[in-house]
């Protein structure tokens, strides 16, 4: 392995990468209409010597670099939509898009990406293989990475890598997991049906407000009750809707919500226990229920050896980093997709800093990363790249 100082690489491009992060900050787009962004990303790209193909599921941009051996090819993902959230930070990259803010950090991961690039392109000789950067549009749930995978981005891909800026750590640590590390989702909308009728004689009907109700309480004895205590689990009713006025009884009753669980045999025990307790108490309320249970992303599993290979890179570009092998969130990431059939790593770089108020959470008006979480998430990725190609972990 040729002995690149990727630390130092990252570090001289840093005026770079925060120009780009900055970029990006000031101008968001919200999923599938990240053209300006796609834009530049095709741009610098092709600025660094890569095969560049734009219109990629919808926004999407791919850019491949080529090594100088022959060998497998890894992916690099990187998210590109920003949030309707109206930002409130006071930056002079503050957004001037209003009601849309880059408040997840995607910003900073086009331009860690678009640094890695830069700096493997000049690395050539020490790639075994193939790179395919890969800039996903529209990754808060509106489906951007099967928008992509649907055009065949994952065609001769052979290990797949993602990293997220992660503002509930401080700069220093890195989240790098064996197994699961962002569980599965599913959402769930239920219709209670009932029987309507006149609020003064509840004896003349089945009432579906009850069964709703009953529903809710019976749904938490799931994760209580029937999950290993030693698994995580979450099921979350987060709408609950019926009823017209104050007199009558409605026909019927809607919940909504979504289940979370990293383990496939939790997730089918928790899809089959809800089906079951919802169906029952309807019926037990003198009620029936339709159901609709519906997969949104499985989670994101990181595969041990690949994780390993990115820890080894991370001990050698940030020695003193704080590593968490279990580190692992309910949150979920349509990376998964990706990552389903190839062995990958997903992996977090913390970037939180108390002490200059840059520790809101993701999704907040007020987000905003510290900048110096960049250059470690470039050296770490790009080393892990190097180190991936060169050891076809298996
Ligand atoms: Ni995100």
């Amino acid at each position: 392995m040729a002995a690149v100082d990727f630390r130092a690489e990252a570090e001289a491009l840093f005026a770079y990468t925060q120009a780009l992060r900055r970029d990006f900050h000031r101008h968001p787009e919200l999923g599938f209409e990240e053209h300006r962004s796609a834009g530049i990303v095709a741009a610098e790209l092709r600025k660094w010597g890569l095969e560049v193909t734009e219109r990629v599921g919808k926004t999407g941009v791919v850019g491949v670099l080529r090594g100088a051996e022959a060998g497998p090819t890894v992916l690099v993902r990187a998210d590109m939509d920003a949030l309707p959230i109206q930002e409130e930070n006071q930056t002079d990259y503050v957004s001037q898009n209003p009601g849309v803010m880059h408040a997840c950090g995607h910003d900073g991961h086009m331009a860690m990406a678009l640094t890695v690039a830069r700096i493997l392109s000049q690395h050539r000789d020490a790639l075994h293989g193939t790179v395919k950067f890969v800039f996903q549009p529209a990754e808060e749930g509106l489906g951007g990475a099967e928008s992509m995978v649907k055009d065949g981005v994952l065609e001769g891909v052979d290990y797949a890598l993602a990293m997220h800026l992660w503002n509930e750590k401080p700069l220093g640590w890195l989240g790098i997991a064996d197994g699961p590390t962002m569980a599965a989702a599913d959402r769930f909308q239920v219709r209670i049906v009932g029987k309507g009728g006149h609020a003064a004689h509840p004896d003349l009907t089945e009432d579906p407000v009850l069964a709703a109700a009953q529903v809710v309480n019976a749904l938490q004895s799931i994760v209580s009750r029937h999950v290993d205590p030693l698994e995580a689990a979450v099921v979350s009713v987060t709408m609950v809707q019926a009823g017209t006025a104050f007199n009558i009884i409605p026909q019927d009753a809607r919940l909504e919500g979504t289940i979370r669980t990293f383990e496939p045999q939790v997730t089918s025990e928790v899809r089959s226990r809800f089906v079951r307790v919802v169906h029952g108490v309807a019926q037990a309320m003198g009620c029936r229920a339709e159901i609709d249970l519906a997969p949104l992303t499985p989670a994101v599993i990181n595969h041990p050896a690949v994780a390993a290979v990115v820890r080894e890179a991370a001990a050698e570009v940030l020695p003193d980093a704080a590593v968490d092998a279990q580190a692992r969130t309910m949150g979920s990431e349509d990376m998964a997709l990706m990552m389903y059939d190839i062995p990958g790593c997903y992996f977090f770089v913390g970037s939180a800093n108390a002490a200059k108020g840059l520790d809101w959470p993701h999704h907040h008006p007020r987000f905003d990363f510290d900048e110096r979480a960049l250059p470690a998430g470039v050296a770490v990725m790009a080393a892990a790249v190097v180190r991936v190609l060169a050891q076809r972990p298996a």
